[in-house]
């Protein structure tokens, strides 16, 4: 996501473990962990490398964490390479999301215990390892009897999807949204939230070899129309609003000419969300949409949710619950992933960077 950088400094994860570490480990022992580590910023592929953290001892306030996957998401990319709102100190573990398991317990430690299933609160916790020492409040815990992947990927992305479905419009069964970037971990948890929730999803995706394939895909997960990119302005998009009504609400997470495109189609006084910037490219609003349509044009960012509702456990936890029954009743599936071992994160990184490859790189320890 192209946001600029920000004041904002986020205390390293290494940094997180010496604080939370203030007593003796339980067991007394000295523990390694693996991690990918990165010294400097740069291209992932050249600095990020995989080195053996000692874990420092296990604090009063802290828990050992096995981390069993975490994913590979764009902001974890653009963090390594220094261009993200908010950046660690160096040097610094990489990934901001994934899944692990609580094996000990500091003495004061009351919110989680061993066996429990936990992702991180916050960005930021360096993810991308084996085991870590955090702090428990930096914590949240999942139920375990979701899969693996969707616990990995639940944190960030269909957060994202859920808050910008709930939060901007008061979307009722029948209303129409439309999304870019339809086959991204966001798109596809949009799809899926929005049809549990009745409504007409507008998919548009850039054109590719395998188009009838990922069509197919994104319609078996619930989308109701997917379209092209160069279709956005061609006149088919009058038939297909014979099919469903103009859409209250736009989704962007690619920017330039395609976010312009969501915002000429939305209704009026509809709402378009930017939540990411793939193309790497400004938003530009049409005078029309403006004037003649008064739409309005907001941005999300989960990361800021997360702190505003900080001291708000209730509103954090409702939100993974809601997300965990859509898993259970099998409305709300992980996004496409590839399972690559730690010890492979060059392929995984490589891949994670590649265009259309419709799939999400996950580490697994
Ligand atoms: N604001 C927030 O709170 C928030 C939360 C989560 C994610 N995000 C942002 O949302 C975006 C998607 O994240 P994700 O994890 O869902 O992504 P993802 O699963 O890795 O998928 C990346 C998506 O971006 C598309 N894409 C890549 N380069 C593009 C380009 N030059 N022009 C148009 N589309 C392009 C890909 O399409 P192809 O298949 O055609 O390559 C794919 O749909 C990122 O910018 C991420 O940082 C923001």
């Amino acid at each position: 996501m192209a946001v600029p950088r920000s004041a904002l400094v986020l205390s390293r994860a290494l940094a997180l473990q010496r604080a939370a570490s203030s007593a003796r480990s339980l067991s007394g022992s000295v523990r390694n962990s693996p991690a990918l580590l990165y010294r400097t910023h740069g291209e992932p592929v050249q600095v990020v490398k995989l080195e053996t953290l000692e874990l420092p001892a296990l604090g009063a306030e802290s828990v050992l964490v096995k981390m069993f996957a975490a994913p590979i998401n764009p902001s974890d990319i653009n963090m390594i390479q220094g261009t993200y709102a908010i950046l660690p100190d160096l040097p610094a573990v990489g990934g901001n999301e994934g899944v692990g398991q609580v094996v000990e317990v500091g003495s004061n430690v009351k919110t989680v215990k061993v066996g429990d299933w936990v992702i991180p609160k916050d960005a930021g916790l360096g993810t991308w390892r084996t085991e870590a020492v955090l702090n428990a409040v930096d914590l949240v815990t999942l139920p375990c009897d979701i899969s693996v992947l969707s616990a990995a990927t639940l944190g960030v992305n269909p957060c994202t999807a859920l808050r910008m479905l709930s939060d901007f419009e008061h979307l009722k069964p029948g209303d129409t949204v439309i999304q870019n970037a339809a086959n991204s971990g966001v798109g596809t948890a949009v799809i899926q939230i929005a049809a549990a929730k009745g409504l007409h999803t507008i998919n548009v995706v850039r054109d590719r070899p395998d188009l009838v394939q990922l069509t197919d895909r994104l319609k078996a997960m619930g989308a109701t129309h997917v379209i092209k990119e160069e279709t956005l302005r061609r006149p088919e998009m009058k038939e297909l609003f014979k099919l469903c009504p103009r859409p209250k609400l736009a989704l962007n997470g690619v920017g330039g000419k395609s976010a312009t495109e969501l915002l000429r189609h939305l209704q009026s006084e509809g709402t378009m969300v930017t939540y990411g910037g793939m193309a790497k490219q400004p938003v530009t609003v049409p005078v029309s949409a403006l004037i003649f349509k008064d739409v309005k044009v907001r941005g999300f960012w989960v990361t800021q949710w997360k702190r505003d509702h900080k001291h708000n456990e209730e509103a954090l936890r409702s939100m993974l619950d809601e997300l965990c029954s859509l898993i259970r009743t099998g409305k709300l599936s992980p996004p496409s992933c590839t399972e690559v071992s730690i010890e492979d994160f060059h392929k995984a990184l490589d891949n994670a960077m590649k265009p259309y490859i419709s799939t999400k790189q996950v580490l697994v320890m």
